[in-house]
């Protein structure tokens, strides 16, 4: 019995996947190009993504470079996507934003109604409206440096004890608590206390929905299954979209005391929309705050992530990094880490190699229209592969998988595309906080080297990038353990 059930399963693998493709690939049809459409069977894709354990940016950027990183379609579950992998038709992609609409149409109703109508996901006048008022709160956050260095100062302290204590560093984890700490204060004014809380080993309640929702949202069943799975029997996520709104909604309705001056939220409420005159709405500041909760924090805590792991892996790099900031820097502020043009270079080369968002969100074109000669029609699923282009040897060179961070010196960078890098999108939907994440950043790497050097525990140890939902973030085995500066100038914890 059981050998016929391990039998069967594979089959109906196969004949389902393969059903599914030759219906995506009839829908195809629509699509005209002179060049032949390279198309990839789905099983190829799992048998990467699962079986090899491969993130699919890395599984598309190896089709695009056995096709010289032509435009292709892909199958993911009951979808097809045409993936771009060159800088002009990504550009010609995302400034066109009254043709190229966000489509949110792969995720459940349960998600659905969790993301609500936010700026990261809603299209025309809705979206301008969203984006005018929040624009301002991103202005000036140079105003949050103390409070990303009191989070950073607190994180740390914590990896010391834990270095103390257990030898090694659970990064993804610890990132993502001061991440989230960092975020909780700067954008709501709302203490999670989420290092303090991994440091005891107790959990969040908030925390813990937060990941349930985040690992849930877009799942391999779901996509295979369409919106089936979504219809009963989600009451799970339901209940972590409950926890969540209420946490939401006690911040919206109860002012706080932040570090800084004001908060992203502070200046959300008090900014109204120059062309009509009205505020934000209760509802619409939970949906923006729910979508500051996913773009806000993972993200940034990815590349700290990989930014440790890439200062450990190239020892001399690390050097050049500290040199820097020795010559430069006594006291760590906004101001005195703009001058730094080696560490802006390496947080760079740190995106461009591990982008943590690695293909921007699908677009769904409202009306028909040309890409890269591919008569796209109206409806047909488009993503602009981030992970591709950055690693894309005819922008970059034969050394595009090799970390360079002088790659990104002045020199260097003459006469490349501008959406040759852009690990925060480009044109008017770029990144409402890069210029917040980029600071955050900065900060932490100048703090903690300052202080200390990043080590890895197997000094053969390579990172593996791994999904967490549609981002790209290290594999959660890795660790590091801090190595205390027995050279250090200045600064001091
Ligand atoms: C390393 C950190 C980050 C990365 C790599 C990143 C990446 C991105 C990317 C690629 C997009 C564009 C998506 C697209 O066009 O499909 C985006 C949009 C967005 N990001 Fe970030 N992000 C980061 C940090 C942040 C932070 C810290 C915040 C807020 C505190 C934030 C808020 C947003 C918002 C609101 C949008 C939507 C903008 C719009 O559609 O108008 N991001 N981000």
């Amino acid at each position: 019995m059981w050998i016929e059930i391990i039998v069967a399963i594979p089959v109906v693998i196969v004949v389902l996947t393969t059903l599914q493709y030759l219906l995506a690939a009839s829908r195809m049809k629509h699509i005209k190009t002179k060049q032949p459409i390279l198309s990839q069977h789905p099983l190829r894709c799992y048998s990467e993504v699962f079986l090899q354990r491969k993130h699919f940016a890395e599984h598309q950027l190896k089709f695009a470079r056995q096709h010289n990183y032509q435009t292709y379609v892909t199958y993911f579950g009951p979808f097809n996507f045409v993936i771009v992998n060159n800088p002009e038709s990504a550009k010609k992609v995302l400034l066109n934003t009254k043709i190229y609409e966000k489509d949110k149409s792969i995720f459940t109703p349960h998600a659905d109604r969790l993301l609500g109508t936010n700026v990261l996901f809603s299209n025309g006048e809705e979206w301008n409206a969203q984006r005018r008022v929040m624009n301002p709160a991103f202005y000036n956050v140079d105003r949050f440096a103390e409070t990303f260095l009191s989070c950073t100062k607190n994180t740390v302290d914590a990896m010391v004890k834990i270095c103390d204590k257990e030898r090694e560093i659970d990064v993804p984890k610890l990132m993502t608590a001061m991440t989230l700490d960092i975020l909780g204060d700067a954008a709501f004014g709302y203490k999670f206390n989420n290092v303090t809380t991994l440091l005891e080993k107790k959990s969040n309640p908030f925390v813990d929905s937060y990941h349930y929702v985040m690992e849930n949202m877009i799942t391999v069943p779901k996509l295979l299954l369409g919106k089936l799975m979504s219809l009963p029997g989600d009451g799970k996520f339901e209940s972590a979209t409950s926890n969540l709104e209420t946490l939401i909604y006690d911040i919206i309705r109860t002012p706080r005391n932040s570090s800084a001056s004001q908060t992203l939220l502070d200046l959300m409420k008090d900014t109204v929309d120059e062309q009509t005159g009205a505020p934000m709405s209760e509802k619409r500041l939970r949906d923006n705050m729910v979508i500051m909760f996913i773009a806000g924090h993972d993200t940034t805590s990815s590349a700290l992530s990989y930014a440790l792991y890439t200062l450990a892996k190239y020892p001399e790099i690390q050097e050049k990094v500290i040199k820097e900031l020795d010559d430069n820097v006594d006291e760590i502020t906004a101001e005195s880490l703009e001058k730094l043009e080696y560490l802006s270079m390496f947080i760079k080369e740190n995106l461009r190699v591990y982008p943590p968002v690695p293909n921007i969100l699908t677009r769904n074109p409202a009306a028909d229209d040309v890409v890269d000669g591919f008569k796209l029609p109206k409806g047909q699923r488009l993503e602009v592969s981030i992970y591709t282009i950055h690693h894309n040897k005819e922008i970059w060179g034969d050394d595009a998988d090799e970390f360079r961070p002088e790659r990104f010196s002045e020199e260097e960078s003459k006469g490349r595309h501008p959406y040759a890098w852009m690990p925060f999108g480009m044109g008017p939907r770029k990144c409402l906080g890069n210029t917040f994440s980029l600071l955050e950043q900065k900060i932490f790497l100048a703090f903690l080297l300052k202080n200390y050097r990043s080590a890895l525990i197997d000094p053969n140890y390579v990172l593996q990038p791994t999904a967490i939902g549609f981002l790209m973030g290290p594999a959660a085995d890795f660790r590091i353990k801090l190595v205390p500066r027995q050279d250090k100038k200045g600064v001091t914890i």
